[in-house]
Formats: C-alpha cells, sequence, structure tokens
C-alpha cells in the first residue's frame, strides 16, 4: 500500500487540521480516477469536463485512465452532519451541473449505525423518490449502542470515511477527493480507497478468486459483495501493516440493479459505477471472513436447506432427444451401480420448445421414466424457461391464453405484450412481480405436474435472455431507459442486447430498473408454488441470481466449456457463490460447450463430487455434430470405477454436507469454503483457488492439469490427516507439499481437531439413509482433543428446523474419550439412527482394550498410521455414546 497516499493524509487531516486545495494533476498514476470512462475520449472533450490529460504511456498501457480527475473537481459540499435516533444524517448539494444529464443538486446521506458490526449508508434525491430495491431488509430505528466503527467526515467537499476503532484503519473512505463523486439521474459514481489490495467477489466471473487490482474492470447484473481482508494491526506513524494478523470486510452494493460496473486501480481504490436508483451500500466489520458473510446474510437471507435427496448426484443433458433414451442413460447408471439420485431433461423434452408441454412423439412415455425414477426412490427435474411461446392460434396454447387473460406479461413501452423470441419462437416474457402472475404460474405448474410428476425446477434463460435485441420491435430509439447518456462496453453493444427494452413495463417499475431480479423474482414465485404443490422442500437451480436468492435455491454457473481452465475456475464460482449466500452451487462437471475427454471427464467428476451441486450436464452440439456423451456410464469400466469411487466418497460424506447447509440456513456461514476463510492469518493462503474446504474440517485437493500424477497442494501449518486411511502430515509452517495424485485419486484431507459424520453409502440418498452412521476424528496433535457436529431430519419435510423436528448431537474428543451428545431432538426416527463405526485417526498407541458405552468392543488399530477402528457395533444415536480406549 503507498503510505504517501492523498488517502492517508486527507483522513489525518481531518483529524488534526483543515485542509487546502490547489488543481492538481500530478498525483500518483494509482490515485487517476477516470473522468471520461466511455469510448472517445481526447485531451479536448476531456479538458472541456474540467479534468486532467496525460495519454503518455510511461507506465504501460495497463488501463491507467487518460483523463482524470484533478484534486480540486467540482463536486458536492456536505452540509451537516446531525445525529439522528439511527445514527446521523447530512445534506449534499453541489452548484453546478455536472457533465451528465440531469443532475440532481440535493442530495441527502443518511448513515445508519444499525448494529456492532454492521454500518448501513444510503445517498438519494433529497426532493424525488426514486426506484429502490424491493429485497426486504432489517428495518433500523435506532443506532446500536457500541460500534466496532467510527465514522469520520472531511472539512471540505463530499465524503465520509469509515475506520475501525481498534486499529484507526480505514475500510472505507469516499474522500477521494479527485474520484469524482457523481449523481446524476442515469449516471451515479461513487470511489472509495480499500483497505487492502486482497480483494474477493464482485459478481460471477470465471478466473482466479483473487481479484486483481490492477485495472480490473467488472460489469455484473448482480450487485454482490466486496470482500476485502484488511490488517488488524498497525505499527503507527510508518503504517507498516501486520499481514500476519488480518481479518475481512466486505461491501454489499444493492442499490443498483440495472447494471453495475466497478473498477479496481492499484491505490487500492475501486469506483462503482450505476445508471439507476440510489447508492445503498452496507459495511460489515466482521472481523473474521466467516463472520462477514454471517452479517451479509443477516441482511439478505439465510440460504434455504435443500431436500436430502438434492445432494445426491445428479445427471443432465441437453440432447437425450427421447425419454426412451433418458431411460437407457439412467439403466446404464444403475448396472454400474454409480451413485444418482437425480436424472434432468433439457428443452428437448417439450413439444416445439413450448413450456409445460410434452413431446408427443419421442417424450410420450416421458412420465413412465418419471415413474420408474420415483420407484427406484430417485427423482425427476424438469427445465422451464421463462419465455412462453406467444404465436400459438389462439385456443390452442392454454399458457399464453392464460396469461393474457390473467394480463401477466411484461408490456412495451406502449402497453403491447413485449414479443421476443426464444427456443419456441415468439415469446412472451412473465412479470412475476405482478401478484396474478402466481395464481398462473400455480396453475401452469399444477397442469403440467400432473401429467409429468417433476419433483425440482430448472429456471434457466432467466436473466431473462431473448435472441433478438430487446423485441420484435426493437426498443423505442428515443428513450433514455433504453439508450441511457453512459454505457461501458457490453456484451451486446446496448442495454437490450439479447434481453429485454429496458423501457418496457413491469408491475412495479420500469424493465430498466427490474432487469437483474427478473430470475429472482421467478425463483420467489416458483420456490412458492412447488412447495404447495408437492408439500415438501423445494429444489430450484437458476441461472440468474441476485441478493437474496440462497433463500429460494440454488445456482449453476452456466454455460462453460470442456477445458481443463473452466474446471479450475468452477473452484471460484463455488467459492465465490458460498460467499454470495447462495451455498447450493456447482458446475456442469465435465463441461458443457464442446466435447470432453475421458481423462477430463473423470478428473471432473473426482472435482464435482464436491460441488455442492453435483451434475454433470452436456451441450445438444458439438460443431456440427452431437456432443459425446459424458454420463459415466460412457466411459471405459476403469474410469467408470474411478467415478463411481469418487461419487461412492461424496454419499458416504453427505451427512456432513446436510450438516453444513443445515449451519448455512440457521447461522449463515459457508458450505464450500477457501482456505482462507479457515486460516485469516496466514497470507499463504490467500490465493489458494485449487484447493477448498466443505466447512472447516475437509480439505478437497483435486487434480486440475492433464496428465498430472501428482499435484503441489498448499497446506496450512498442522496436522492434516488423509480422508481415506489417516496417514499424518504434520508440518509447522504453511508449505507447498507434493501428494501422490493417480488417476484413481482425489486427495482428501482431514484437518485435526475435526469429526466427521459419515453414513455407509449406497446408490441412492434414500437407500444410504438407512445405512448405519461412522464419526471419523482427527484429532489434534497439540491437544488429543476434536469436536464436530450432526444436524439430522427426514430430509423432506417444509421448515423442520423452523419446527424443531430435527436431532442435533455434538461429537467431542478429549483424554481418549470420544462422546456424542443429543442437544436437541425431536425428529421422530431418531430411534432408526445407528452407530455402527468409529475411527480415530492420531491415535499414537496401540490400546490396551476399547469400551462403547462401559462395554468392551471390537476394534482394530494401523500402527503404521495411528489409526483406530471401532466396528460392529450397532449403538443407537438418540442417546449419549462414550467410546473410551485405555493407552
Ligand atoms: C442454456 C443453458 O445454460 C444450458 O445449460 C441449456 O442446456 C441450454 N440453455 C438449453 O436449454
Amino acid at each position: 500500500m503507498d503510505t504517501g497516499s492523498p488517502f492517508f493524509g486527507l483522513l489525518l487531516c481531518v483529524a488534526v487540521c483543515s485542509v487546502t486545495f490547489a488543481k492538481e494533476c500530478g498525483m500518483s498514476v494509482y490515485y487517476r480516477f477516470d473522468c471520461y470512462p466511455e469510448a472517445g475520449s481526447n485531451q479536448g472533450n476531456c479538458e472541456a469536463r474540467g479534468c486532467c490529460w496525460d495519454d503518455s504511456k510511461e507506465y504501460g498501457d495497463v488501463g491507467i485512465p487518460y483523463c482524470f480527475y484533478p484534486t480540486d473537481y467540482e463536486m458536492y459540499q456536505i452540509s451537516g452532519p446531525v445525529d439522528t435516533d439511527f445514527g446521523c444524517t447530512a445534506n449534499l448539494t453541489r452548484s453546478q451541473p455536472s457533465y451528465y444529464p440531469d443532475t440532481i443538486k440535493d442530495l441527502k446521506l443518511d448513515i445508519y449505525y444499525e448494529t456492532k458490526t454492521r454500518l448501513h449508508f444510503k445517498i438519494y434525491d433529497a426532493t424525488q423518490k426514486r426506484y429502490e430495491v424491493p429485497i426486504d431488509t432489517p428495518k433500523v430505528t435506532h443506532k446500536a449502542s457500541e460500534t466496532d466503527y467510527s465514522v469520520l467526515f472531511p472539512s471540505y467537499g463530499f465524503g465520509f470515511g469509515v475506520t475501525r476503532k481498534s486499529t484507526d484503519l480505514p475500510i472505507f473512505n469516499t474522500s477521494v477527493n479527485n474520484g469524482g463523486f457523481l449523481f446524476n439521474d442515469q449516471f451515479i459514481q461513487i470511489s472509495t480507497i480499500l483497505a487492502s489490495n486482497y480483494i474477493y467477489g464482485l459478481g460471477e466471473h470465471r478466473g482466479s478468486l483473487l481479484r486483481s487490482p490492477n485495472w480490473s474492470r467488472f460489469t455484473f447484473g448482480i450487485p454482490t459483495i466486496l470482500l476485502i481482508l484488511m490488517p488488524l494491526s498497525t505499527v503507527p506513524i510508518r503504517f507498516t501493516l501486520d499481514w500476519s494478523r488480518p481479518t475481512a470486510t466486505p461491501t454489499v452494493c444493492f442499490s443498483l440493479t440495472v447494471m453495475l460496473w466497478a473498477i479496481i486501480q492499484p491505490a487500492p481504490a475501486i469506483t462503482f459505477r450505476t445508471i439507476g436508483g440510489i447508492l445503498d451500500f452496507y459495511i460489515f466489520l466482521g472481523p473474521t471472513p466467516s463472520d462477514v458473510i454471517q452479517q451479509y446474510l443477516e441482511v439478505i437471507g439465510q440460504p434455504f436447506l435443500p431436500p436430502y435427496w438434492g445432494l445426491g448426484f445428479h445427471l443432465c443433458r441437453w440432447g437425450y432427444k427421447s425419454a426412451n433414451r433418458t431411460q437407457e442413460i439412467v439403466n446404464r447408471m444403475r448396472a454400474a451401480r454409480i451413485p444418482q439420485d437425480t436424472q434432468w431433461n433439457d428443452i428437448d423434452y417439450m413439444q416445439s420448445h413450448e413450456d409445460f408441454t410434452t413431446d408427443s412423439k419421442s417424450f410420450s412415455n416421458l412420465p413412465d421414466v418419471v415413474a420408474d425414477l420415483h420407484n427406484h426412490k430417485q427423482h425427476y427435474i424438469s427445465m422451464i424457461d421463462p419465455a412462453i411461446s406467444s404465436s400459438q392460434p389462439a385456443g390452442s396454447y392454454a399458457p399464453y391464453d392464460d396469461g393474457v387473460k390473467a394480463d401477466v406479461f411484461v408490456k412495451d413501452a406502449n402497453g403491447k405484450i413485449l414479443v421476443g423470441k426464444v427456443w419456441p419462437g415468439n415469446t412472451a416474457f412473465p412479470d412475476f412481480f405482478k401478484p396474478e402472475t402466481s395464481g398462473w404460474w400455480n396453475t401452469q405448474l399444477k397442469g403440467f405436474h400432473s401429467q409429468v410428476q417433476f419433483d425440482g425446477v430448472w429456471l434457466d434463460m432467466n436473466e431473462p435472455s431473448n435472441f433478438v435485441d430487446g423485441s420484435f420491435e426493437g426498443c423505442p430509439g428515443n428513450s433514455t431507459l433504453d439508450n441511457p447518456p453512459y454505457l461501458p462496453s457490453l456484451t451486446h453493444g446496448t442495454l437490450y442486447g439479447k434481453t429485454l427494452c429496458p423501457s418496457s413495463q413491469q408491475a412495479i417499475s420500469s424493465h430498466y430498473n427490474l432487469h437483474n431480479m427478473f430470475g429472482i423474482s421467478e425463483v420467489m414465485v416458483t420456490n412458492k408454488v412447488i412447495s404447495q404443490l408437492r408439500g415438501k422442500r423445494p429444489f430450484i437451480i437458476s441461472r440468474s441470481t441476485f441478493p437474496s436468492s440462497g433463500v429460494y435455491g440454488g445456482h449453476w454457473l452456466g454455460d462453460n466449456y470442456s477445458k481443463w481452465p473452466d474446471m479450475h475456475y468452477s473452484i471460484t464460482g463455488i467459492l465465490n457463490f458460498n460467499m454470495f449466500g447462495i451455498p447450493l452451487v456447482g458446475a456442469d462437471i465435465c463441461g458443457f460447450n464442446d466435447n470432453t475427454n475421458e481423462e477430463l471427464c473423470v478428473r471432473w467428476h473426482q472435482l464435482g463430487a464436491f460441488y455442492p451441486f453435483s451434475r454433470n450436464h452436456n451441450s445438444l452440439t458439438c460443431g456440427p455434430k452431437l456432443c459425446i456423451d459424458q454420463d459415466p456410464g460412457a466411459w471405459s469400466s476403469a474410469s467408470q470405477d474411478i467415478i463411481r469411487d469418487a461419487l461412492t466418497t461424496r454419499y458416504l460424506l453427505l451427512p456432513y454436507l446436510y450438516t453444513l447447509f443445515a449451519e448455512a440456513h440457521i447461522n449463515g456461514s459457508t458450505v464450500a469454503r477457501p482456505l482462507f476463510f479457515e486460516f485469516p492469518h496466514d497470507p499463504y493462503t490467500y490465493a489458494v483457488d485449487r484447493q477448498f474446504l466443505w466447512g472447516s474440517s475437509l480439505l478437497i485437493s483435486p487434480v486440475l492439469d492433464p496428465g498430472a500424477q501428482t499435484i503441489k497442494v498448499t497446506l496450512p501449518a498442522g496436522t492434516w490427516y488423509d480422508f481415506y486411511n489417516g496417514s499424518a502430515i504434520s508440518i509447522s509452517t504453511t508449505a507447498n507439499v507434493t501428494l501422490d495424485a493417480p488417476m484413481e485419486k482425489i486427495n482428501l484431507h482431514m484437518r485435526e481437531g475435526g469429526i466427521l459424520p459419515l453414513q455407509q453409502p449406497n446408490t441412492t440418498t434414500y437407500v444410504s439413509r438407512q445405512g448405519g452412521f461412522e464419526l471419523r476424528a482427527a484429532i489434534c496433535s497439540k491437544t488429543g482433543t476434536a469436536e464436530g457436529s450432526l444436524y439430522w431430519d427426514d430430509g423432506d419435510t417444509i421448515g423442520t428446523y423452523e419446527n424443531g423436528e430435527y436431532i442435533f448431537l455434538k461429537f467431542s474428543l478429549a483424554s481418549n474419550t470420544f462422546v456424542s451428545k443429543v442437544v436437541h431432538n425431536k425428529y421422530k426416527d431418531a430411534g432408526d439412527m445407528v452407530l455402527s463405526k468409529v475411527t480415530l485417526y492420531g491415535v499414537a498407541k496401540d490400546p490396551k482394550s476399547v469400551t462403547v458405552n462401559g462395554k468392551a468392543a471390537h476394534y482394530s488399530y494401523v500402527s503404521e498410521v495411528g489409526t483406530l477402528k471401532v466396528s460392529g457395533l450397532y449403538t443407537p444415536m438418540n442417546d449419549t455414546i462414550t467410546v473410551k480406549w485405555n493407552a
């Protein structure tokens, strides 16, 4: 960090003196904030904006803006702040319009001291109500009595800073006086210095987990969190940062539903730009990364608890082409005894790609396939697209006719139903924000369910995707909603490229404002409808997400490629979505676009067995031909063996995975997490994105390169036990370790001190759930202790946690004694849960005897690895269990 920055100067001056500014273009390039973000800047139009121009490429062409704000740039002046019940408020005013149209000259800044660790601020038009995101967030009217943060205001211009009281270090500071805070009707911009350049989050992307601060630009459909690791302590005066004790602080941005752009620069600093709404930010103080996610989820909602079967293995492809072929694929999974809980169909099951229909020839017997799955206690998921075919003769396609009657479709700017084009041809788009739409959607899903008894729903194309730009008639050329004064470079060039016209009308606002919430609005309505329809927990996977989506459903990472880097970057996606509060997330195993190959597909199954949502999905065509099959049964028997092993290991671990999902639902914790979440004091973990953890106790280290027989892994200091046999690696400082990784193995390690609940696996979760449990402990090498827990219920009833209909067990190990204690038990079938095995890794000596609940037990001991196995048990788990051994 450049400690000579104007930022630190300003903060210090705020405290001790008043500041004078001179027009200044000579700041460090790191502090140049872009004054001409759109294309076509030149010295003339830059200087016309009152900005500085320097196009010398002295520092290389790395994205440093040529046109940037001088330090005395015209900006808002702050009056106040004054104290309020909720924190403080201030007025912001500027005398001159800015260089974008419709400057809002009078603004209000409200800062809410919501909790000890949560600060919330809003900047909005002081005189006129503007659009705000319709997401339920806590309404706080009284400030917290104690806070971990302080808020500072400068003596000049607009800005405020938030610092962590314990260190006085800045977390957020908008007083970057050359950052060009602008608030126009369709252009809002705010910059802040960041606490460090360990930056994570910022929407869905394929790339490394750690974001580059080097002028990286982001466009996201979903406004989402920015998580920054920051130092916990400093040595004053020189601001030497103590990186051995960092912590994390994310900010969450909600206000920006149309589009959100961000640029990170090496100061480090970030600039957010949007074209509507208000500015609405939260800052969470943590102090640990897990704490900040929990604090974030207290605002946006904790994730839903998926049905247990939803954590099994899912198989899908576009292009089975018939129900018979779908059945053949299921049959070959069964014949190969490869675990599978759920079979899916893509749009090819539909008649002419129309929702709520089945192809009358090739999928007429789909109900038989679904019945067969149900007879085998497996499940079925159908794809539903939001776009409804609109060109059938009147009276021939009820979903459209009924929708017109109920008036559920998005209207164009003139009030006519907007017609676009998706798979079935001409289509209309439901407005899921309209109350009428849920009744209509309910009727359609119910009608379809009476033919095809689907167990869950796959919501695709809900950005919403459109094959024509805007609509069949284009978009009104003169609308500033369709053609706002500012746009960054976009994939499709315009705001309406391959989606709806922003000027189209929805019940509660324009599509311009609601665009990014189309997906979540569909997921919310579908969740309600299918919960009522099936009377069981909903299972929904959606392509589009928004903060709060995790409360209603999961996500898959969209159309990846059958390429090794895509497999690697899927880990970033999984970890990001866990931070975003959508832990039920996975990527298409083996890759979607292009043909996969056997080695890649086998390795990808090994990794995908550890995606929280584990699904193999394939595209229809690869080039001119149908893509090759990539379901597990398509490969050699040696490969099938490896895939079976990986998925069987997942099924063995499902009680642990389910407990993590329950904890996420109850406490807002993550299921899959980056190493730095568990080792926030260890800088060597900050960039690790080729490995990840399930909870705190299981480290997953997949092979991500072709031909590899070994892998280099990062192991934080401590003892790590091989999950399969208990052999230990003990290291005193974090190190890169090379491990054997033959084709048949995915490396899994238990972290010392953890106890994992496991269950005898089978090929479906239904059968697995009847198996005996195993408790596997990794004894802490220093203390001889370990702990863990199990959440268990019937896996399908809605609201089991809320209604108390579950059992919760706590496991602890100390002084050669392992105890399982019942903490809560109102699960009606708890009496059927039996413990069949206890495995202890890290037992130094062959025990003389082992007892379970005071009675001698059968055990074996492997001295080379220090593993003690107590097996042959049949001990009820709804009461305390004590296992003791004498050293
Ligand atoms: C796009 C989805 O991302 C993909 O998974 C699906 O196969 C196709 N649509 C066809 O429905």
